[in-house]
């Protein structure tokens, strides 16, 4: 079924970017899978008044079904205007696979998307970027791009080892290709435990010497954060009292994350933070209450636990609250 993401009240990330840039604080894209998420993102960000990006992975598209998608997230800007939000909503496709998909996600409403071709040779990666940038440009729709290598699972793309962004590559890259943004790789990644430490240790602090190359080689041009998640303390060790197994779990610290945000990084992607609040929750509901099989009762309160980290997020680590 095909959409014009304005039909659906989506916008692009342009003007986002641009505000946010100016701003000095970044716009959050916080993954979704199903209903219970898309509600808490959307309360969230319209309680705290700040733009948002709802991000969708291929697998995630998949599981919430690309048709019943766009009609989800349509219910959901619904649900903003409602409540009196004005905030901008952008939906975006999260490390696009191949041409064919962005095509797919752009065709049935996405407004934004991501091409990652940053697992393929530099000439590679420019090739697919710039075919995509060719058809979303034709429909408005923005598109970001990826250079450098994040470890972790990247949904269908997926690395052991990670390498930084090289700043040498980033202008030829954006020339050649019509990016309207910039994924780079300065020592986050993905998923819950992002860097093995030893006990005390501190976890590396991100290459902020490589951004400001970066920045310096592409003055005011919008620059992508992923693998955001600061993997809560607070919610890995419910995890872990009432039940789970998450040893170890460690993520980005908020203070690194609050420089970046300040920076030209003007997005800044969170998914695991999301995963743990709400596990972390069902968990504990689960372990108190063992004879309850209502879902209401264990997604409801799973749910209000998404909608308060990201209000804290959007406050404390983002910058973004307040500006609309
Ligand atoms: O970067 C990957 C995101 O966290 C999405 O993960 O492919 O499991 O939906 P997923
Ligand atoms: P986290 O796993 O750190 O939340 O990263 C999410 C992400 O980058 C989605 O693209
Ligand atoms: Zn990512």
């Amino acid at each position: 079924m095909n959409h014009n993401y304005t039909e659906l009240g989506l916008v692009n990330t342009k003007e986002m970017f641009a505000q946010a840039m100016q701003g000095k604080y970044a716009v959050p894209a916080y993954n979704f899978n199903n209903m219970e998420q898309l509600q808490a993102i959307v309360t969230g960000c319209a309680q705290s008044g700040s733009p948002v990006i709802l991000q969708v992975s291929g697998s995630a598209r998949k599981y919430a079904d690309p048709i019943f998608l766009p009609y989800m997230v349509q219910g959901a800007v619904a649900m903003a205007r409602d409540i009196g939000s004005s905030i901008p909503i952008a939906l975006h496709l999260d490390h696009g696979s191949s041409f064919e998909q962005a095509k797919d996600c752009i065709d049935s409403g996405f407004s934004s998307v991501m091409i990652d071709g940053s697992h393929h040779s530099f000439e590679e990666n420019i090739k697919v970027t710039a075919e995509v940038v060719e058809y979303a440009h034709t429909f408005d729709v923005t598109v970001e791009g990826e250079l450098g290598v994040l470890a972790g699972v990247e949904d269908e793309v997926s690395s052991e080892v990670s390498h930084y962004t090289r700043p040498e590559e980033v202008e030829e890259f954006v020339e050649k290709t019509g990016v309207d943004s910039l994924a780079i790789s300065i020592g986050t990644s993905h998923g819950a435990h992002k860097f093995k430490l030893a006990p005390g240790e501190l976890p590396p602090p991100l290459r902020f010497d490589i951004l400001e190359e970066i920045e310096k080689r592409l003055p005011g041009f919008p620059i992508v954060l992923h693998g955001a998640s600061s993997v809560t303390p607070k919610h890995v060790d419910m995890i872990n009292e009432f039940g789970g197994n998450l040893e170890s779990a460690v993520g980005i610290p908020v203070d690194q994350l609050r420089r970046a945000a300040g920076s030209a990084v003007c997005k800044i992607n969170i998914d695991s933070d999301g995963r743990l609040a709400m596990t972390a929750v069902i968990r504990k509901v689960f372990a108190q209450s063992p004879a309850e099989f209502d879902p209401r009762k264990y997604l409801g309160p799973a749910r209000d636990e998404l909608i308060t980290l990201i209000k804290e997020k959007n406050e404390n680590v983002l910058g973004s609250a307040g500006k609309f």
